[in-house]
């Protein structure tokens, strides 16, 4: 059967799957992705008393943050980890820059964007073939129940 005959039988819809298998799984320069600046200029507290903060009290909780600095804007992914660590990482990914990186539970507990389905080591290093760049990371400090995030 020849490769038109073979499509042709197949319907239109399992033909463009054929054609088009890597539509939201591949990266592409012609991809309508809304992109969002890198986080820069990184100094802001969390107060974990806080009501928005109530996901950290649990390992594997996390929120957003997502607020105008005067160096820039952050939007950032704050969690604790399974160990119960508080850690931070930039919510926007370093694959091409839309903001959908969070924490999830899996492999020991490690950062991923939804968009393509990138994954990053707690320390930023990429897990999977989708991108070779490094999300950023932030550092941490506790002091009493005031969480700092810093550059
Ligand atoms: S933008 Fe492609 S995996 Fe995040």
């Amino acid at each position: 059967m020849e490769r038109k005959v073979f499509l042709k039988s197949l319907g239109a819809s399992a033909a463009f799957a054929l054609t088009f298998p890597c539509l939201h799984g591949c990266s592409s320069d012609s991809e309508d992705l809304e992109q969002f600046p890198e986080p820069d200029g990184v100094d802001f507290t969390v107060d974990l008393d806080a009501a928005e903060a109530a996901p950290l009290a649990n390992n594997g909780g996390f929120i957003l943050v997502k607020s105008a600095q005067s160096l820039g804007y952050t939007d950032i992914v704050v969690a604790r980890n399974l160990e119960g660590n508080l850690i931070a990482a930039s919510q926007i990914c370093s694959h091409q820059q839309t903001e959908e990186v969070r924490f999830i539970s899996e492999d020991g507990g490690i950062f991923r964007c939804s968009t393509h389905g990138s994954r990053f080591s707690q320390n930023g290093t990429p897990l999977n073939s989708i991108t070779s760049n490094p999300l950023r990371v932030f550092n941490t400090e506790l002091t009493g129940t005031t969480l700092r995030v810093f550059e």
